[in-house]
């Protein structure tokens, strides 16, 4: 097993080949994928020939640093969904963001796993700002930004793709944190 990093409760690994059903599983609960598709679930083949498969390319083109990493409870080892740090342009601007099984829900789970990769991305990585974008309605996402200490920027227009989910009439928020507000924290 490749660790990421631990956090109190967490331990954030690389996935592997064996990890579809995973993935899979994650993405067919409706509740999970209320704000990103509209509930409806990912297509196993999907998952099997693009998602993974990006995934595990991502470990290499960032050589281990950034990218999807599983996230699993120490006690135990239940996997609970996973967590992104990742790279649009630039390496030292890169995107945050969660999808957690709904088992896990409301333990502080997100808000703990993000506040790792904050402190790597900033310690270790040579990142400047880290940003993360949601939808307007998705509260449970915008409060893990706020209490990551996050700043809301800017309003965004739906995708076009997304424009058929509950809510997205209300478009959707960005917000960042650069390295200089995480030190000041
Ligand atoms: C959004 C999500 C990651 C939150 O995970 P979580 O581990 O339950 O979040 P945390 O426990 O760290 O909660 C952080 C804060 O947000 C609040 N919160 C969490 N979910 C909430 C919700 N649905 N509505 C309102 N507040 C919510 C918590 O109460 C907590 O605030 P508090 O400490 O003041 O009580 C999780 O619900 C999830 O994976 N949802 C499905 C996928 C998704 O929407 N991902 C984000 C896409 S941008």
């Amino acid at each position: 097993m490749h660790i990421y990093l631990e956090t109190e409760r967490l331990t954030l690994r690389r996935f592997t080949t064996d990890d579809a059903d995973l993935l899979i599983e994650l993405d067919s609960d409706p509740a999970v994928m209320r704000y990103l598709t509209g509930g409806v679930a990912t297509a196993p083949e999907t998952v099997r020939e693009r998602y993974l498969p990006n995934i595990l390319a991502g470990y290499e083109k960032w050589g281990g640093g950034l990218g999807l990493f599983a996230a699993e409870e120490k006690d135990g080892g239940a996997f609970i969904g996973w967590f992104i740090l990742r790279p649009e342009d630039r390496l030292d601007e890169v995107e945050l963001g969660y999808r957690l099984r709904r088992a896990a829900w409301g333990k502080g789970y997100a808000t703990e796993g993000s506040e790792a990769l904050l402190a790597k991305a900033f310690r270790e990585l040579g990142v400047r700002m880290v940003w993360a974008e949601t939808m307007t309605v998705n509260q449970g996402s915008r409060n893990v930004m706020k209490k990551l200490g996050m700043t809301h920027t800017e309003t965004i227009p739906t995708p076009p793709d997304m424009e058929r989910v509950e809510g997205s009439e209300h478009g959707g928020v960005r917000c960042e944190i650069t390295k200089e507000q995480w030190e000041q924290r």
